[in-house]
């Protein structure tokens, strides 16, 4: 996956902690009932030492996306859970989430695993559908999570 001229894949550093957060409570996917979910959220330096976490920076090297994984995740052995997928509202539709979601899957392989979950928030269920995802099941609402969400399922090959 190529992404545009002037942006860059590589591991989340500690700096990036505040971007990451803004990116996530602000986005706007997440505007009205959805923003209980986003709203307490933040990701810290514990996070990203726990779970491997990409992002994708722009030619000032602010990062502008980022995706992680759950190790181990949903289900067995040799399977993860893709814990963020997150592109700045500014930047989507260019490719970045599809680059950002092929690299830490890239990264999943090289630690063994072959599936990896996906508990979809509904409007980005279509993304994960272009990116060979496949949706098997609806996970029901969950405390202040009162929606129902698609959970697809991604096997490499
Ligand atoms: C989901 C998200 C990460 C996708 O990132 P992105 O950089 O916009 O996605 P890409 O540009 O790589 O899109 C790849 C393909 O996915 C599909 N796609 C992406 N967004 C879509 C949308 N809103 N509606 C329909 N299809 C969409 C398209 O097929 C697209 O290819 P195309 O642009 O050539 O048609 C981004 O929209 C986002 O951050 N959303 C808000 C946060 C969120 O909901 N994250 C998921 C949490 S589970």
């Amino acid at each position: 996956v190529e992404l545009t001229k002037g942006f860059q894949l590589r591991d989340a550093r500690p700096v990036d902690c505040p971007a990451l957060t803004t990116i996530v409570r602000t986005s706007s996917a997440y505007a009205g009932p959805y923003r209980v979910m986003v709203a307490p959220l933040a990701i810290d330096v514990a996070y990203l030492a726990a779970n491997p976490t990409r992002v994708c920076a722009d030619d000032q090297d602010v990062a502008v996306g980022f995706a992680s994984l759950l190790l181990p995740g949903r289900g067995d052995a040799g399977e993860a859970g893709l814990d963020y997928m997150f592109v700045d509202d500014r930047w989507q539709r260019r490719g970045i989430g599809r680059a950002l979601l092929a690299d830490v899957v890239a990264i999943g392989e090289r630690l063994g695993v072959r599936r990896i979950h996906i508990v979809s928030h509904p409007p980005a269920e279509p993304f994960y559908l272009s990116v060979g995802a496949v949706h098997v099941g609806e996970v029901a609402p969950a405390g202040r999570i009162t929606w129902t969400r698609p959970l697809l399922r991604l096997d490499m090959t």
